[in-house]
């Protein structure tokens, strides 16, 4: 086991930066997610770890030793690749075991390893096939499976589940947290999809265009988000932003938007920056869950909205509003808005809480004031 220390990596495919400026320091037995769309390099981050990509600067200590030009094997590190990687022409129990015999091991340990790790994976029934007569979520097993046997120093895990099924997945989700907590070993674990990494990561790298936009604890991206960019992937629907001006009445502050006036707290925007904030086009952004619904107008629910799509998902309604043109999301859980005749075209009164608005910077896309509700804790960027 092992803290992993990477400091000003950089990747070039000829004059294409991949990777730039990557610092971190993961510590010994967490489990940490890059988390980003397709492209933004996280594949290109993990392989230089494992050793199968030379980074073009930088550095990649494991513990205490500096690995970054060491070859893969002299790292001490157990991958699942994004297709699995299994060799087809080996039945599982070949698979698993590949590794072990490479280093040597004894043949009855290597049977009592591979029977131990096949337990615990719940695919013993399927040690003797080969890998094309599996189901996609045995094959993700064995994959883990021969991960797990290696007694590695790191785990890296690119993907690794995004060839199953829904709810296999959820299953999966569960279960690989709960692995890794047990064995304890330091994981990365590359993923697209943001649910994943909320749920099962102890803190988040989010990475967009090869670039580290924020690390931090899954709560701390949802609640504080260091750039709009961050705001809107994480969050499912996601964060509602619009084009926005701050402005002062005698009633206080409002962001004027295209279509409608926001009410804001006062003693936040002066902590925000204040006057500075008055007359820049700047970005308003509110999550559905922080927006509320009424069938009349008043203080809390000032602005107009016409219903345009209602979305029942079960537990809890999305109500796609239209209001003066512009469209947002809102979300209530379903025995708040039971009353609701959710006939489209309908007209509604809307409210967005003042204590979880957000304004980020149109140029930069920074985050210029969280939600004063947010939590506070410490954010690293
Ligand atoms: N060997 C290579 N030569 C040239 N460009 C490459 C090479 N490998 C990756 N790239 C480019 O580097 C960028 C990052 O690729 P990478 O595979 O790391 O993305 P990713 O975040 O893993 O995406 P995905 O979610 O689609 O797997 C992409 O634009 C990709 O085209
Ligand atoms: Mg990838």
């Amino acid at each position: 086991m092992a803290e992993i220390r990477i400091d000003n990596l950089l990747k070039k495919f000829g004059e294409f930066v991949a990777v730039e400026d990557v610092n971190i320091t993961v510590e010994d037995g967490e489990f940490v997610f890059l988390l980003g769309p397709s492209g933004c390099g996280k594949t290109t981050t993990l392989r230089m770890l494992a050793g199968l990509e030379m980074p073009t600067d930088g550095r990649i200590s494991i513990g205490s030793r500096n690995v970054t030009f060491l070859r893969p094997r002299y790292r001490n590190v157990g991958m699942v690749f994004q297709d699995y990687g299994l060799y087809r022409h080996m039945t599982v129990f070949g698979n698993i075991a590949y590794p072990l015999k490479v280093r040597g091991m004894p043949k009855a340990d290597i049977e009592a390893k591979v029977t131990d790790v096949a337990k615990t994976m719940q695919i013993t029934e399927v040690l003797q096939r080969k890998p094309d007569q599996l189901s996609g979520g045995q094959l993700q097993r064995v994959a883990i499976a021969r991960m797990l046997v290696r007694d590695a120093d790191v785990f890296l895990m690119d993907e690794p589940m995004s060839h199953l099924d829904a709810q296999l997945r959820g299953h999966m989700r569960a279960e690989l947290r709960h692995l890794q907590k047990e064995i304890g070993v330091t994981t990365l674990f590359v993923t697209h999809d943001q649910l994943e990494a909320m749920t099962m990561a102890d803190r988040i790298i989010v990475m967009k265009d090869g670039q580290m936009l924020q690390f931090a604890t899954p709560r701390e991206i949802f609640e504080r988000p260091a750039t709009e960019f961050v705001a809107t992937f994480v969050g499912e629907p996601q964060m509602n932003v619009f084009d926005c001006r701050i402005r002062r009445s005698d009633s206080g502050y409002f962001a004027s938007c295209d279509g409608f006036d926001v009410p804001l707290d006062t003693a936040w925007v002066d902590t925000s920056g204040g006057a500075a904030l008055l007359d820049r086009t700047l970005r308003l952004g509110v999550r559905p869950e922080h927006i509320s619904v009424s069938e009349t107008q008043d203080a809390k629910h000032p602005i107009k909205a016409k219903l345009f799509a209602f979305e029942p998902t079960g537990a809890e309604n999305l109500y796609v509003m239209d209001c003066g043109g512009v469209q947002l999301t809102t979300r209530t859980s379903t025995n708040e808005t039971a009353h609701f005749d959710k006939t489209e075209g309908t007209d509604y009164a809307i409210g967005f809480d003042p204590g979880w608005l957000y304004l980020f910077d149109s140029n930069t896309g920074k985050t210029l004031a969280f939600g004063s509700q947010s939590d506070t804790g410490n954010t690293e960027a």
